[in-house]
């Protein structure tokens, strides 16, 4: 494909640093500097060939390579970086004070078993609501896990059922054979303008046995919930929240937001109905995670 092609050498300039082994992410706070991190901490390295010119011009770049735009009107891009597949956030002019800003999320896909979060009568609990199909929401802080976490349970879905996945970016690691992965631009920067209702109700007519939605936000929420609640089990998202109980909140707040507030209570029920399990994780430091369970209902 020609675009990929073009995009190959578009990141000549950065493909010494993403190889870094054991990175966990790739950090440009403005032109001329980038951070690489890895479990050690931080790493600043100045780069002069990291001129503004150059990094606008990869964002340009991506955003045609993956549909999406980029530029004056259109300055904060989220996207999956072809070739490695790593989640990548650029802000630009207007909206970043030092006119360039992007993270790449690097960290590989490592699977970590349940025992890394979890006791042995927490664990059957998992397993057995992943079995029997339960609706299960991880909830957590940023970077406290919760894709890893999603990661991990996802890995012991049987590989006999078939997996429809919405993400905005390619996070997710799907080891079974029948999987559809739909992608939505979170910042409304696709061309095709696609919503989160049109992708959700695609997904359950692409005969799902799951369906897995990689972040809930005001514009997801209410059309993932009702899904829920039309009993298809097995489902599975993830939420920034700060606790068991916030989630709840959050999930209320979500939907207020998007406009269809009204009775609270008959909103939490409608919530309450809909998931079976929240899981709540925290990271304590760089490597010490900390998961709470609790089951609904
Ligand atoms: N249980 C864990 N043990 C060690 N590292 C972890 C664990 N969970 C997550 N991480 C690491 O923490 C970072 C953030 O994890 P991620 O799942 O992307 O967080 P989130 O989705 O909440 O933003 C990643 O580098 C990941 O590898
Ligand atoms: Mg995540």
């Amino acid at each position: 494909m020609k675009t990929h092609i073009l995009m190959q050498r578009t990141l000549e300039p950065l493909e010494k640093y993403l190889n870094t082994k054991g990175l966990v992410e790739v950090i440009i706070n403005k032109p001329g500097e980038i951070i690489l991190e890895t479990k050690n901490g931080f790493k600043y390295i100045q780069d002069n060939s990291l001129t503004l010119e150059y990094l606008e011009g990869f964002a340009q770049q991506l955003a045609t390579t993956v549909n999406q735009k980029f530029g004056e009107y259109h300055p904060i891009l989220s996207c999956t970086l072809p070739i490695y597949n790593y989640r990548t956030q650029i802000m630009g002019k207007s909206v970043v004070d030092t006119n360039f800003a992007m993270a790449i999320r690097c960290a590989s896909a490592n699977i970590y078993p349940l025992e890394t979060w979890f006791d042995e009568k927490e664990i059957s609990i998992l397993k057995n609501a992943i079995l029997t199909k339960k609706n299960i929401l991880i909830a957590g802080g940023t970077s406290s896990g919760k894709t890893t976490f999603l990661n991990s349970i996802l890995s012991l879905v049987p590989h006999e059922e078939r997996i429809l996945t919405i993400e905005d970016a390619k996070e997710l690691e799907l080891p079974q054979p029948n999987v559809t992965r739909l992608l939505k631009s979170k910042m409304g920067t696709d061309i095709a303008k696609t919503t989160y209702a049109h992708l959700i109700n695609s997904a359950v007519r692409l005969r799902p046995d799951r369906i897995i939605l990689g972040e809930l936000d005001i514009d997801n929420t209410l059309p993932f919930l009702r899904v829920l609640n039309t009993g298809h089990g097995g489902s599975m998202a993830t939420l920034h929240a700060d606790s068991v109980d916030k989630s709840i909140e959050a999930l209320i707040m979500n939907i207020s937001l998007a406009g269809a507030g009204g009775n609270e209570r008959a909103i939490e029920k409608y919530i309450l109905n809909a998931l079976d399990i929240i899981v709540h994780l925290k990271r304590i430091d760089r490597v010490t995670y900390k998961a709470t369970l609790k089951e609904l209902n």
